[in-house]
């Protein structure tokens, strides 16, 4: 493990939240047993993860529809590197709901054969950038970089959680015919929240009726979700999340980047994201407007 002075530690290439993960933690995962049911939600980090997971919450948990149940997030979708509520994976009921936002060469070794389901979700770099720098305000274990600018070059150098984005998609990507894995991205679920939730769960073989859809689409809509405790992550510990300095459900949009970035910033982010970007395959939305 290499000390850093950034907060984050360092292993294996990939960088960490300190107190919540362990280098023998993720060594352990190479060997981590698979279940051909087990889904994996794979995200860089501010790409929607909660999103998705709320919405595989839903699919999968008619108690969660209906309101019988209770259950936070959480507990509900198990974060691979980040066991921070202490569960047993092993144990675990299938199917086994994951997310994490680990980097393709740290997963474990049968995940990497081509077992279990696969859902990843990509946003704009630039949003997920913005939206980073919000959410460091808040999360207590990680850094604390007030000047954006300092922020975005720690961002384009890879040194934050999930690594360099580029890295960490293409990484992904190049693996798509290996493995049995669905990319959706975040402006697309903007777009049509409805079609991206189908299009979910017929990849995950879910057959729901069209009133559940209507429903898990209502309860997945950003107004509904910020307010819902057991969705906002607000039972987060507040060692972890401190909820006095922002809100998880931030602003949920396309293009809020434009309201942080200088021209100058933008450029000097183009000129190392661009050509690379061109190559990925598909095609990102920058802002609300291109709709
Ligand atoms: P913003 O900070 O731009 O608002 P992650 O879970 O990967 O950390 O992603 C968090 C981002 O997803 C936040 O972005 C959050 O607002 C957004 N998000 C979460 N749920 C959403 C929803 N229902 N609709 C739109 N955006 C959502």
């Amino acid at each position: 493990m290499e000390p850093s002075d950034k907060c984050l530690f360092k292993y294996k290439g990939s960088y960490f939240v300190p107190d919540l993960t362990t280098p023998e933690t993720i060594d352990s995962l190479e060997d981590f047993e698979i279940r051909d049911s087990d889904v994996f939600l794979v995200t860089f980090p501010k790409s929607g993860t909660i999103w998705i997971q709320y919405i595989l919450s839903l699919i999968y948990h008619e108690g969660h529809r209906n309101g019988t149940e209770d259950t936070d997030l959480m507990d509900r979708i198990l974060w691979l590197e980040y066991n921070i509520r202490n569960r047993d994976y092993i144990s675990s009921p299938s199917p086994r709901l994951f997310a994490t936002h680990l980097p393709y060469y740290l997963m474990p070794k049968e995940l990497r054969k081509g077992r279990a389901k696969i859902i990843y979700v990509a946003r704009n770099p630039k949003d997920a950038l913005v939206s980073r720098y919000h959410f460091s305000k808040m999360s207590v274990k990680t850094e604390k970089i007030a000047d954006f600018d300092v922020f975005m070059e720690r961002f384009l150098a890879g040194e934050v959680v999930g690594n360099f984005w580029l890295d960490h998609v293409e990484g992904w990507t190049a693996q798509r015919d290996n493995l049995n894995i669905l990319f959706i991205l975040y402006e697309e679920m903007k777009k049509d929240l409805r079609s991206s939730v189908l299009k979910i769960c017929n990849f995950l073989g879910k057959r729901l009726t069209e009133e559940e859809l209507d429903d898990i689409v209502d309860k997945a809509s950003f107004g509904k979700m910020s307010v819902d405790r057991r969705a906002n992550y607000t039972t987060v510990s507040p060692e972890i999340l401190d909820f006095t300095k922002g809100r998880f459900l931030r602003k949920g949009t396309v293009g809020d980047w434009k309201n942080m970035m200088t021209v100058a910033q933008s450029e000097r982010f183009d000129s190392i994201f661009k050509e690379r970007m061109e190559k990925l395959p598909f095609k990102f939305f920058w802002d609300i407007k291109e709709f």
